[in-house]
């Protein structure tokens, strides 16, 4: 089954409500110049929460063609939950994704599988799409357990959910050793976990729900090494960018790269 490859840009803490604003302008005139095709690739951005309403007046505004979403979600929908952003809150701006189990939340902030279990469900009632993030650390990695640790982690949030709901996701493979180090995981090894993921949502949901789920590779992607993992990675239907995603150049160009 074809699925259409998506680019994220997950830019973290960066990017004010104004510089937002200046980077969607360049991103979007630079996409454009290329001529770039939005049917090949989709291109969705990431803002922290402050920015994200910047992000869809300009996007709403020039009827551009990317897409955007959240980088993290709170469990709970209203109420005395001080600093909280809940799911309906997000839909109501527009996102269309929200990560769920960033490696960077379960490390500061009391995230576990349970949690992201009830992240995933609540992302998927307000009717946006999840993004789960996994992918084992360089501890695993020594151990040679990072095909099962990375599948597990997916298995223990995926255990409950209806195939209309899992086909609803995107899971981003992400090892914890590749983030922001440069380190970029081997084609060979993005895409046996690609392959590891896949086969697994096979096993609980069979090929209709596998084939469409697309699965992204994270993990130091910049414009020199997009080719190659997407053409070795039969399994890999994109990107999550971190640092690259702050350059519009290079963020273009791993989107034309992955298109
Ligand atoms: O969510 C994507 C991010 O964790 C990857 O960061 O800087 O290694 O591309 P980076």
């Amino acid at each position: 089954m074809e699925r259409k490859p998506v680019v994220a840009g997950n830019w973290k803490m960066n990017f004010d409500h104004l510089e937002a604003t200046y980077f969607v302008q360049k991103l979007a005139w630079t996409l454009r110049d290329a001529n770039f095709d939005f049917k090949r690739c989709e291109v969705t951005l990431m803002p922290p929460f402050t920015s994200i309403r910047s992000v869809q007046v300009l996007i709403d505004a020039d009827r551009l063609k990317l897409t955007y979403g959240a980088q993290a979600v709170s469990v709970t929908n209203q109420g005395a939950f001080t600093g909280d952003v809940s799911a309906d809150m997000l839909a109501r701006l527009g996102c269309k994704y929200v990560l769920v189990g960033h490696s960077e939340r379960r490390k500061y902030h009391p995230e576990d599988d349970a949690n992201i279990v009830d992240q995933v469900r609540a992302v998927l009632t307000a009717g946006m799409r999840p993004i789960l993030c996994v992918g084992e650390s360089f501890e695993e990695r020594r151990q040679g357990i990072e095909l099962e640790f990375a599948v597990g982690q997916v298995q223990d949030v995926i255990r409950d959910l209806s195939d209309k709901e899992a086909a609803h996701m995107l899971i981003a493979y992400e090892p914890v050793w590749a983030i922001g180090t440069g380190m970029v995981a081997t084609p060979e090894s993005a895409q046996q976990a690609a392959s590891a993921i896949r086969s697994h949502l096979n096993e609980v949901y069979g090929e209709t729900v596998s084939d469409r789920v697309r699965i992204l590779y994270g993990g130091s992607v910049n414009a020199s090494n997009a080719t190659q993992l997407m053409q070795e990675g039969h399994d890999i239907d994109g990107f999550l960018v971190g640092g690259a995603s702050l350059d519009a150049d290079e963020f273009a160009t791993i989107a034309r790269l992955t298109s």
